[in-house]
């Protein structure tokens, strides 16, 4: 069977056999509801209880119910960006965050102007680090959130979200970070970093998909989510789903308790990239901060190659990588994370992501960059002849 490799592990990575081993039980043997009051339902909830204190010691928070199990990290986003500005809309209605959020953020933010709210998107500079400055002047009476990302899924520039939520703080105003991309990737710790209120997901850790989390400091007001039930404390109703929690839990425990011997695999496997890349292929420029950025998400673009035809050749090679930007109708978004860091277009149009997992081998990046050269060559040879043509 031809070779396949996954290089697309920011996207979605696969349940590890520890997480399985966790979850499964709670598929038949302990399959009761965990809000029920008989021993059933106990030993179900034993099981929640057991993960919120997981998930709550891996980012040091103070308590175990300052986390609020979702359905992933797009509903935790959009609970805390809608949830905490109506929460506070009597204070004020001005919202701040980046250009290059995630859309789970975007278009909350979107969804809050629609309403009557103001929100200003800060640019970043040519690394995608939001200017301290920016923000600085951006904070104004009626600001009552900041949500910054803790690493941009796109090009991975870590942001200095410890600076930001001391600067929200010294202004009274509260403040949200999205790290879904973060976990397991560099430290978190909610109490050093005074977040307020955080996103995480379970499947960017080789958790399963369908589950996350918003942690949320005590005291910070929310408006429920879903009513109906008085789960998650009354905010978010809906019966838990034990099986995905349990994972989730597990999950990040590992990924804590793993993170230094992972993020010297990930260190080498890129190294070896860039250097295999560097060597193999010309007109190639990375994007992202030089230093500041996970080791598991390069982002390059190649000159004069079209970043869809490239996924598709790679694809054909068996190679697994993405354009970073969503897909909408098979076809890929311009990025609004490389506009925002001032790419050109030609920059923007040949770009493409790159993210290891744990389990990546050199073999995997040999036969990357094997397939990469061929797709590149053979674009570049259509690219010369399209242009010539036209002359
Ligand atoms: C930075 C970031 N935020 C939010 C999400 C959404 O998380 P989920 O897939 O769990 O809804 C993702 C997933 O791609 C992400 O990378």
């Amino acid at each position: 069977m031809e070779k396949k490799v996954y290089l697309d592990n920011a996207s979605t990575t696969y349940v590890s056999s520890e997480v399985m081993a966790e979850m499964l039980p709670c598929f038949n043997a302990i399959y009761g509801n965990a809000n029920s009051v008989h021993s059933y339902g106990r030993d179900a909830s034993a099981i929640v209880d057991r993960a919120r204190d997981r998930i709550a010691h891996a980012i040091n928070a103070s308590k175990s119910q300052e986390i609020y199990f979702t359905s992933g990290g797009t509903e935790a986003d959009n609970w805390a960006i809608r949830g905490i500005a109506h929460a506070y809309s009597n204070k004020g209605r001005h919202i701040i965050t980046s250009q290059i959020e995630h859309h789970a953020v975007l278009d909350a933010c979107k969804r809050l102007e629609e309403e009557g709210f103001e929100v200003t998107y800060l640019p970043v500079d040519s690394h995608g680090l939001v200017k301290i400055v920016d923000l600085l002047h951006s904070i104004r009476k009626d600001t009552t959130l900041i949500s910054i990302m803790s690493v941009n899924n796109e090009v991975g520039t870590i942001q200095n979200i410890k600076a930001i939520a001391k600067i929200a703080h010294d202004y009274d105003v509260i403040f949200h970070t999205d790290a879904v991309q973060a976990l397991g990737a560099i430290k978190l710790d909610v109490q050093d970093m005074e977040i307020d209120a955080m996103t995480l997901s379970a499947h960017k850790i080789h958790g399963p998909k369908g589950v996350g989390c918003l942690y949320l400091k005590n005291g910070i007001r929310i408006e429920n989510l879903l009513e109906g039930g008085s789960q998650e404390r009354g905010k978010r109703g809906g019966t838990v789903n034990v099986p995905a929690v349990a994972g989730f839990g597990k999950a990040t425990e590992i990924a804590v308790r793993d993170m230094s011997i992972n993020q010297q695999k990930l260190r080498n496997v890129r190294e070896y990239f860039l250097k295999q890349v560097g060597d193999n292929i010309e007109l190639v420029s990375l994007n992202g901060h030089p230093l500041q950025k996970v080791n598991g998400i390069v982002n390059l673009s190649f000159d004069m190659v079209d970043k869809e035809s490239l996924l598709m050749l790679l694809d054909m090679e068996g190679i697994a990588v993405s354009a970073g930007s969503a897909c909408t109708a098979n076809s890929i978004e311009q990025s609004h994370v490389l506009k925002a860091m001032g790419l050109d277009d030609e920059k923007a149009n040949g770009a493409i992501r790159f993210s290891f997992g744990k389990n990546n081998s050199k073999h995997d990046i040999d036969h990357c960059v094997e397939a990469l050269k061929k797709s590149v060559e053979q674009l570049r040879s259509i690219s010369a002849l399209t242009k010539a043509g036209r002359k």
